[in-house]
């Protein structure tokens, strides 16, 4: 038994996450936890609202509520959302807690303490109405180039061209159209992150076994010329944590607070101590996953993420790390994924364009996208949602290949011999090799699933299963039964204990399918089948079972062409 630490990356907190951001991270990271958990192993799977910065701010402002209700209030419909995917977090935690405020400080002040970090005057547009400085996307003008008249500080969304938030010609605020702005001089934190890179390059050269994608895009960012600059750890923001160095006031530093990707990737590490402090456990019991000087030594531990995510993930957070001097656990393993897109554009939040988690979950059981997003999961290259292919992989792999097995053998089952697994006859030559191949193609998943190999893993149990859809195709217990009933009565029982090992087995996957399942053969041994033999005789004979309810419906064209209207447009 291994101890296994899993993170995902933590979703922002303003607005409700499509099905792409929950398939680069969330989803896959639920599957590699329930999988561990599975086979034994001690998990502890960690995720968390991204409540900072100005985005929160501004969607709490346009929502009318102060943030902090705002924030509150979206990490419960955050929380019950990932309920409904059935996500199994260890703990589901929030960035602006009481432990991550203490711990982000705690970091700012050893980072200080060993002199990584230097204060910088600059220069920032002030917005007197709004009584704030101004982030420089947040400052609308007409472009100096293309006299475009909706440019932002950073860029000209027209023309392309990069700006400095004073090229703008009659510049305003974009949170309040005020023109009544200055500019003032402002001091910062940075991180000295140069200081780190030979730290940093040996780390990453060391991780050999990382994915290319995770790699490549590492070393893009510590190499290009200006790939790890000192980077600026502070704003000038009401809501953030406060900048303090440990537990003492940093002077000059009033009425700041931490940059949000200078505070989220630290949540991992709080939420685990909230975790604690919700199972009443002591800093012992966070400490052990966490510091390798209590015990965190034997831990090993994988982070999954979008691709956009990796530079904050191998150098950002890493800096902090290793910055400090202190004996943290750095992560051993990087799942990074690539995008998904919809129907021919991309998913946007912004533009509201794609399926919502939420509306995801008004139209269809959790199940359903779990398979197609994970079967479809966009590893190698991006990957593209269509409402054609999710109602062809949803009729033919969940309702015509394995729904209908397990309603099939079931019906079959009861009619004939009763609610009762059947005694008669032997296993033959044909339940033999059912066997003997079940226990190779297990053996070919579960290496699937160790390495996180999502796609594949899929495909090798839709392969399982249909595997059994051939067995009884060709020994066909519904023509034996009029001849050899003690035959038919053997490969029933065959069949009703591989629904048993099917619902361990897809449990992963699709949780409530396989729930049922397993409640449907009597049984709650969710043991892994580490002994096919023994498995797949587990249901005894005279063992009581039931016929589930059916597991999966299947799509219609109609309810497809209404979808595909339906979520054509944006959403409002
Ligand atoms: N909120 C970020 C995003 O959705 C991810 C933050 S991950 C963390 O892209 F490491 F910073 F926590
Ligand atoms: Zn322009």
């Amino acid at each position: 038994m291994a101890r296994i630490l899993i993170t995902s990356a933590i979703p922002y907190i303003n607005g409700i996450k499509h099905l792409g951001n929950l398939v680069g991270s969330q989803l896959p990271a639920d599957l590699f936890a329930r999988y561990c958990r599975a086979r034994g192993h001690e998990v502890m799977f960690i995720c968390a609202t991204d409540e900072h910065g100005t985005p929160a701010e501004l969607a709490a402002a346009k929502a009318g509520k102060p943030v902090e209700v705002y924030c509150a209030e979206m990490h419960a419909v955050q929380a019950e959302i990932a309920r409904g995917f059935r996500l199994s977090f260890d703990h589901f935690g929030r960035s602006s807690s009481p432990r991550n405020h203490r711990l982000t400080q705690h970091f700012a002040g050893v980072l200080a303490d060993n002199g990584l970090i230097e204060e910088v005057a600059e220069k920032q547009v002030f917005s007197i109405d709004d009584n704030r400085f101004l982030p420089d996307r947040y400052i609308t003008g007409t472009c100096p180039n293309c006299g475009y008249e909706l440019a932002r500080g950073d860029q000209c969304e027209n023309c392309t061209k990069q700006l400095d938030p004073t090229d703008l010609i009659n510049p305003r605020s974009s949170i309040s159209g005020s023109t009544n702005l200055e500019v003032r001089e402002t001091k910062h934190l940075y991180l000295k992150q140069r200081s780190l890179r030979g730290k940093l390059a040996a780390w990453i050269d060391s991780k050999t076994d990382w994915p290319l994608l995770t790699t490549s895009i590492a070393k893009k960012w510590l190499n290009d010329g200006d790939g790890l600059q000192d980077r600026g750890i502070t704003r000038d923001l009401y809501w953030g944590i406060p900048v303090r160095r440990g537990d003492q006031p940093w002077p000059g530093m009033e009425g700041k607070v931490f940059y949000v990707w200078f505070d989220a990737p630290i949540e991992y590490i709080a939420c685990t101590a909230e975790w604690a402090d919700a199972q009443g456990l002591g800093d012992e019991a966070w400490q052990r996953w966490w510091r390798t000087d209590k015990g965190a030594d034997d831990v090993t531990y994988y982070q999954f993420m979008g691709k956009d995510n990796v530079p904050f993930h191998t150098l950002s957070f890493p800096a902090t790390i290793l910055g400090s001097g202190e004996p943290w656990k750095l992560v051993d393993y990087l799942k990074s994924f690539n995008y998904l897109n919809y129907d021919g554009g991309q998913f946007s939040t912004s533009q509201g364009r794609g399926v919502f988690m939420d509306q995801a979950l008004s139209i269809l059981p959790a199940d359903y996208w779990r398979w197609w997003l994970l079967s479809h999961a966009p590893e190698s290259a991006d990957s593209e949602f269509t409402w054609e292919n999710f109602q062809a992989s949803v009729n033919k792999d969940l309702a015509d290949v394995l729904g209908n097995l397990v309603s099939r053998v079931t019906k079959f089952a009861t009619s004939k011999f009763g609610a009762t697994v059947p005694a008669g006859g032997e296993f033959g030559p044909q339940e033999l090799a059912l066997i003997e191949e079940m226990g190779t193609r297990i053996t070919d998943y579960a290496a699937c699933m160790a390495a996180m190999e999502v796609r594949k893993a899929a495909a090798e149990l839709r392969g399982i299963w249909v595997i059994g859809n051939e067995y009884l195709q060709s020994a066909a217990p519904w023509t034996v039964v009029k001849t050899d009933p003690d035959r038919a009565q053997a490969m029933v029982r065959l069949a009703l204990n591989l629904i048993r090992v099917y619902a361990v087995l897809s449990q992963p996957f699709i949780p409530d399918a396989s729930a049922t399942m397993m409640t449907a053969m009597g049984s709650q041994d969710w043991s892994w089948p580490e002994d096919i033999q023994v498995a797949m005789r587990a249901l005894p004979a005279g063992h009581g079972f039931h016929v589930p309810e059916n597991l999966f419906r299947k799509i219609t064209d109609e309810e497809r062409l209404d979808w595909q209207t339906r979520f054509s447009g944006v959403r409002a």
